[in-house]
């Protein structure tokens, strides 16, 4: 019987025949993905961790944080800062870049993560997920700050995500296509389950929070009727639709069986980008679309092109099948472009 193949002899591999990984890195995604473990222990006691309901405190978006956001955010930092590969850190959960504590060595790379996403989804035991990426520090100070972390999506050499569902499953990219693993549990050990993932060509279904119908710009309402319309309207099948509220969930359906994920701005607050954010949501999920095969953009351009501008900023979100992420970003620039004639 072929054995499957544990992550370490994975990685090790991997730097041996294609040298697109160094040690540095390669121990990097090893200790993340032990965070990524111990994060999906606490989530799996539930109530009996304790573990479950909200803190007093807001994080830097004005968000109340569960106690399982600190948590993953404490696991995170615990497992990566004293391994000598990373100049710094930044997380949804902490306003600021951390910086390695000065006892420990300093190694070339940043690590970006959202600890917990669809953390709401949490007291109802929906799934929810870690997102992280890397990218290289390319100053010649060894101090990093807020502008250090401020690189486009392309940059980035690595990004992942690890899905705590049914089972807990992660999906890696070193920009030579995504690998998919699941942890075996009894064995405390992630096992690579697929090679090459790639996103259906053919899609009928779509993630999009529908209750904010009413706020949309004219090119969302235009690309969703169409969908609706179903088989008598332009696409010619039948949609369905499918909003579990936890990115790294609906990303991962889409990954898995084809669709598309869309958080557009809309009219509430004009002045918002939108409502994920750029750095530790949309680039990583992006570099993972991409490699798999699909299209990611931000209604306007490609979502890895764009030029950070702060840690923190937010950005509309189209990521999925190709020919229906073409087909709404081209509505978005025509209808951009009438309003800038
Ligand atoms: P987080 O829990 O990290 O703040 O992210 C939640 C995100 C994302 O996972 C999800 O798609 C979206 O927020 C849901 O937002 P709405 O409740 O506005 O639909
Ligand atoms: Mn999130
Ligand atoms: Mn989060």
């Amino acid at each position: 019987m072929q054995s499957r193949v544990p992550l370490t002899r994975y990685l090790i591999e991997k730097q041996r025949k294609q040298q697109c990984i160094d040690d540095d890195l390669r121990l990097l995604i090893e200790v993340v993905a032990r965070a990524c473990k111990a994060i999906s222990a606490y989530v799996s006691k539930g109530e009996l961790g304790n573990i479950l309901g909200s803190t007093n405190s807001t994080n830097v978006q004005g968000e109340v944080q569960k106690k399982l956001d600190i948590l993953s955010n404490e696991i995170l930092l615990d497992a990566t800062e004293w391994g000598g590969h990373l100049a710094g850190l930044a997380s949804e959960e902490m306003e600021k870049p951390y910086s390695i504590p000065k006892e420990y060595p300093r190694g070339k790379y940043l690590l970006l993560f959202d600890p917990l996403d669809g953390s709401s989804n949490i007291d109802v035991n929906i799934s929810v997920g870690t997102i992280f990426s890397v990218l290289q520090h390319t100053g010649d100070n060894q101090e990093v700050d807020e502008g250090s972390f401020l690189q486009p999506g392309y940059k980035q050499v690595m990004a992942g995500y690890t899905l705590y569902g049914p089972s807990t499953q992660m999906m890696l990219t070193l920009g030579d296509g995504v690998d998919a693993f699941t942890l075996h549990k009894e064995h405390g050990t992630f096992m690579l389950t697929e090679r090459g993932v790639k996103i259906p060509e053919e899609t009928q279904e779509y993630a999009i929070n529908m209750s904010y119908q009413r706020h949309w710009y004219p090119p969302m309402t235009r690309y969703v009727q169409e969908l609706l319309a179903g088989e008598t309207g332009p696409r010619g099948k039948n949609f369905n639709m499918r909003w579990v509220a936890s990115m790294v969930a609906d990303v991962h359906r889409l990954l898995t069986r084809g669709g598309v994920f869309i958080y557009p701005r809309d009219q509430r607050d004009p002045s918002a980008k939108g409502r994920l954010r750029l750095m530790y949501e949309a680039n990583p999920m992006s570099f993972i679309v991409e490699q798999a095969g699909g299209m990611s953009t931000n209604g306007l351009q490609r979502m890895m092109d764009i030029q950070p501008e702060e840690l923190h900023e937010r950005v509309a979100v189209f990521m999925g099948s190709k020919k229906e992420i073409e087909v709404v970003t081209r509505y978005h620039q025509e209808y951009a472009a009438q309003q800038s004639d």
